[in-house]
């Protein structure tokens, strides 16, 4: 919390950075910092080198959510106004960039270690790189009309799950893992990864917004090609298949109205317990290499927590 404290900018311009300390302060769940911490912490006692990364990573998450919510034309944020509202457009564009060029900085800060920053570096690069090709597809299903399974799952690795993945690296390279355990730590992340965003698609349409903190069916309002719609359209007959891609296709309609339409289908279809089951399937994959690791279980214990709150959240 201190090294937070000591980060808060107050430079000037102030639109420029009041933006990155609105979304900061508007804690969220923090588990990319909370995950990276555990598991350098299984091989170091040492986790205050590890700060400076931490807090790249988180800035970077912030980045991407300050876009995105342009991006998905989404009002609300971890219960509040996203930037883009609170301020307008082109301030979220600029504050956002700056804070992709600050969790840099944060990297470029972090050691003396050269070897070590320079393969973190490579590793946050190479992520970034994919979070924007991940977020791209995102942008692109909206209006594509054939997107397979397998497109979704890829997607979602790129824009959700890589940064899950690097961040659990992460923290096993700061903390001095060999290769074979960072290895199975950013599969392992990879997978919870794939499965923290279906969860988030099942929340955005079946989730609380008071807990939650964004507009419930928020996805459905943007046509967003999530694991549930194409599971429906999988398992549709022809004539609900024809339904559901005409209401996705219907801007005219009141949102309360398309939402209600969308679900009644996906209910139909029992769409919600496939995106469970596959959850579930991801978090067995997760687990192979957490088991895979060469510490002792006990060591793991903290990782387990996380990944089973991770599996249980509601917001
Ligand atoms: C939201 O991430 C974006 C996704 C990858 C689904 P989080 O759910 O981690 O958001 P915060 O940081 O807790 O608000
Ligand atoms: C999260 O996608 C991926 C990134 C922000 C890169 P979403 O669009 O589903 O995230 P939320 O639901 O707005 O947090
Ligand atoms: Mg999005
Ligand atoms: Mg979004
Ligand atoms: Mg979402």
């Amino acid at each position: 919390m201190d090294y937070v404290q000591k980060q808060k900018l107050t430079d000037s311009p102030v639109n420029l950075y009041a933006p990155v300390n609105y979304l900061m302060e508007l804690e969220g769940k923090r588990i990319r910092p909370i995950a990276c911490l555990i598991v350098a912490n299984i091989y170091t006692e040492d986790i205050q080198k590890a700060l400076p990364v931490v807090y790249s990573i988180e800035m970077f998450h912030n980045f991407t959510l300050m876009h995105d919510d342009i991006m998905d034309n989404a009002d609300m944020r971890r219960s509040k106004p996203s930037v883009h509202v609170k301020y307008d457009v082109n301030t979220a564009i600029l504050s956002g960039d700056l804070m992709m060029i600050m969790s840099y900085k944060h990297i470029l800060e972090c050691c003396d270690d050269l070897i070590l920053k320079n393969k973190l570096l490579k590793l946050f690069t190479n992520t970034a790189i994919e979070v924007c090709e991940g977020q791209q597809y995102d942008m692109d299903f909206e209006n594509k009309k054939e997107v397979a399974l397998s497109d979704y799952l890829l997607m979602i690795k790129l824009k959700t799950a890589v940064l899950l993945a690097s961040t659990f690296k992460t923290g096993a390279l700061i903390g001095g893992a060999d290769d074979n355990d960072a290895i199975h730590f950013y599969d392992l992340g990879l997978n919870l990864g794939l499965a923290f965003q279906i969860q988030d698609d099942l929340l955005d349409t079946y989730g609380n917004q008071n807990t939650f903190g964004k507009k419930i069916g928020g996805d459905i309002i943007q046509n967003k090609k999530t694991y549930l719609y194409l599971k429906a359209l999988e398992l549709a007959n022809d004539k609900e298949k024809n339904k559901l891609i005409s209401l996705y296709n219907n801007n005219l309609l009141p949102e309360k109205e398309k939402i209600e339409k969308v679900k009644k289908i996906f209910k139909i279809l029992d769409v919600k317990k496939h995106a469970e089951d596959l959850i579930e399937q991801l978090m067995e994959k997760a687990f192979d290499h957490y088991h895979a690791l060469s510490v002792p279980e006990e060591k793991l214990k903290e990782v387990k927590n996380l990944m089973g709150y991770l599996l249980k959240r509601k917001i």
